[in-house]
């Protein structure tokens, strides 16, 4: 699950996002680290930030790492820890200017990205919602009066650099962040803005407790609708024992399987694979299937039950994209088979360029599946299975579209189609050299 947080400085934004990462155990995430962590390699380099080209070519030197250390996140700018020094005056002056490069943005809202791919997370910013994770399923807007927010960060500043607190007033910070929220706001690319579906929430009157207890019970919501019927725990437990008992079904990879929603792509040669990757994967899986399929009331009941979904048979039909993006919307994973149609006697066949256009537009990472022993155990021309086969299932390390959405439309698909097919067939190999053998 990713909580988008966004809002101008001194909102909160930081202690609440802190401690709510903390509460729930998520991976906490300040994207505003990162452009301060640029701002100060800049400034160290002593180059013109109103210079595109010198800025830019800096971004060769950017190495960006974050550790946690006692608990604290630390921030390291090429292996020198400047958790602290990304927070002086200096920087804060010209971070504004720096984040508003669109080639800066594009680089690191990818790191951001593949970040939020990997597992539940807490992000800060001020394109969290709108930009980074449009999908976020929980979205929250921080707001507080400009003097409040001038306050905080007074307060904050007299704290971290004692020092230095006499060269800095009040009013000068009051007049820096209304600069700043002017710039952030209005700047061409990712302006700070609130989501259409973000929950506002003004700070200036209540506390930063007081504002995650609120967040967490929009949290408690989510997951509630997103929990797992028991009836499909239950036949998913049923049908494991069936595959685990009559097939030796054996399972590889599951920790490659991103906790947000994916397309599972897996080869295609019985009846038995739609079934068997559900009971192989940890999450909950959702199917498309033939209308026709629908047509009989208590079967269509049962498999809607189990997250099947009707789609015409038209592989460019509208409605087909529209029901597997609405699922990629709600962070569900979807199963796809992009060879199309079971292949005829259970070897790999080219895969359809339809899944590197839904990747690419839904910006899910791609899960490259192998399913062994499906067709042996029950192929196209058999009306039943012939029981004791042994049936595997691998899964292979996600393809993240961050790694294409650089190229041309058609270069794009064709290039995560390639790697798609590649990815099957490897994951077969090594099932065959390593496993199998
Ligand atoms: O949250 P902060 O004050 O540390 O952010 C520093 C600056 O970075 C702020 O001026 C806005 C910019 N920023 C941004 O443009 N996009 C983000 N996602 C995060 C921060």
């Amino acid at each position: 699950m990713i909580i988008a947080i966004d809002g101008p400085a001194g909102t909160g934004k930081s202690t609440v996002a802190k401690s709510l990462a903390k509460r729930l155990n998520f991976f906490y995430f300040d994207t505003g680290a990162m452009y301060r962590a640029f701002s100060l390699l800049c400034l160290n380099h002593a180059i013109d930030i109103d210079n595109e080209e010198q800025v830019k070519k800096l971004l060769d030197n950017f190495n960006y790492d974050i550790k946690d250390l006692n608990g604290e996140k630390h921030y390291f700018l090429n292996k020198e820890d400047v958790t602290q020094s990304i927070r002086t005056p200096e920087v804060t002056s010209i971070v504004s200017k720096i984040a508003s490069y669109p080639f800066l943005r594009e680089e690191l809202v990818k790191i951001q990205r593949k970040f939020g791919e990997k597992e539940d997370a807490v992000f800060e910013g001020r394109d969290m919602g709108t930009v980074v994770f449009p999908n976020a399923e929980v979205k929250i807007f921080l707001t507080a009066n400009p003097e409040v927010r001038a306050e905080r960060r007074y307060k904050e500043f007299q704290e971290k650099f004692p020092e230095k607190s006499s060269t800095l007033s009040l009013n000068q910070i009051l007049e820096d962040i209304q600069k700043r929220d002017h710039t952030d706001a209005t700047r061409e690319v990712s302006p700070l803005k609130q989501a259409s579906d973000a929950h506002l929430i003004d700070t200036s009157q209540i506390s930063a407790n007081e504002v995650v207890d609120c967040i967490i019970l929009k949290v408690r919501d989510v997951k509630k609708k997103l929990k797992r019927s028991l009836f499909y725990k239950v036949i998913r437990f049923i049908a494991k024992c069936f595959f685990k008992l009559f097939f030796r079904l054996k399972v590889y990879g599951v920790e490659n399987i991103p906790k947000r929603s994916c397309i599972i792509a897996s080869n295609h040669a019985s009846f038995f694979d739609p079934p068997l990757i559900a009971v192989s994967c940890p999450y909950e899986i959702h199917f498309l299937a033939r209308s026709s399929l629908f047509k009989n009331r208590m079967f269509s009941w049962l498999i809607k039950k189990l997250n099947a979904h009707p789609i015409g048979m038209k592989a460019n039909d509208r409605k087909t994209f529209k029901v597997i993006f609405s699922i990629l919307r709600k962070n569900q994973k979807l199963l796809i088979f992009p060879e199309g149609a079971r292949s005829k006697k259970g070897e790999l066949t080219p895969i359809k360029s339809g899944i590197g256009f839904i990747a690419l537009k839904s910006g899910a990472s791609i899960v490259p599946t192998y399913v062994d022993g499906t067709y042996e155990a029950w192929p196209r021309n058999k009306k039943f299975p012939s029981f004791f086969q042994k049936v595997s299932c691998m899964f292979g390390a996600p393809i993240s579209m961050e790694d294409y959405k650089h190229l041309e439309k058609e270069e794009a698909i064709q290039a995560v189609v390639e790697k798609t097919e590649k990815s099957i067939k490897e994951l077969q190999q090594h099932f065959k050299n390593k496993i199998k053998k």
